[in-house]
């Protein structure tokens, strides 16, 4: 695999991200689709000082397999970078998720903007539950997120310090 940033063209790959309810399941279910070409706008106007956002492409074929990225927000009364990903079922598997993780980790220590980068999957999420610990994030509590407003979802807090050597 390899990152591209994330650019104009990629509203389809978005809404096949978002729009499924099975590849929501652990995200408070699919977006309108409003919602998501309102998320792409927001996302082709974000600027690289707030954190980067990038497609995941399969290398073999050149097809848009998923997404990756980090942004800022406040937790516990500082300012550190979130970070998330999604990866289409017919590229699931394979160790694309990781590896763009791991992109995406080295490119916000590269930053040298923020010293911890978080993660918050669902308790339920095998798979980000194991991408956050091959990651080498640390697990720091359990606890109820709501999210999108209305939906209320157990998550792990997982997080990493990005000045500690790796
Ligand atoms: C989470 C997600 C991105 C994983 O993508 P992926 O490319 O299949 O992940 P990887 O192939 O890198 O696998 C990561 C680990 O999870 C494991 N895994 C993958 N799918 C799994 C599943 N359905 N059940 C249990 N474990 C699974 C893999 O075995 C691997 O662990 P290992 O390295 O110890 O073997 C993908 O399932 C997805 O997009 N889900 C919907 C969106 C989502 O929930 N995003 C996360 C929000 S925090």
């Amino acid at each position: 695999m390899r990152l591209e940033p994330w650019g104009k063209g990629d509203l389809p790959l978005l809404e096949g991200l978002l729009g499924d309810p099975a590849m929501t399941e652990y995200l408070g279910g699919p977006e309108s689709p409003e919602k998501i070409a309102e998320r792409q706008a927001r996302y082709e106007r974000m600027t690289a000082d707030k954190g980067r956002l990038f497609k995941i492409v399969d290398a073999a074929t050149g097809e848009p397999a998923g997404w990756v990225g980090y942004w800022e927000r406040t937790w516990r009364d500082e300012q550190v970078y979130e970070i998330g990903w999604s990866v289409l079922p017919a590229f699931q598997r394979r160790g694309m998720a990781g590896e763009a993780t791991n992109l995406a980790v080295a490119a916000a220590r590269s930053d040298r903007k923020h010293r911890f980068i978080y993660a918050f999957p669902a308790v339920a999420n095998a798979p980000s539950n194991a991408i956050c610990r091959k990651a080498g994030f640390t697990l720091v509590e359990e606890r109820e997120f709501e999210y999108p407003p209305g939906t209320f979802m157990q998550c792990n807090v997982w997080g990493l310090d990005l000045l500690a050597s790796s």
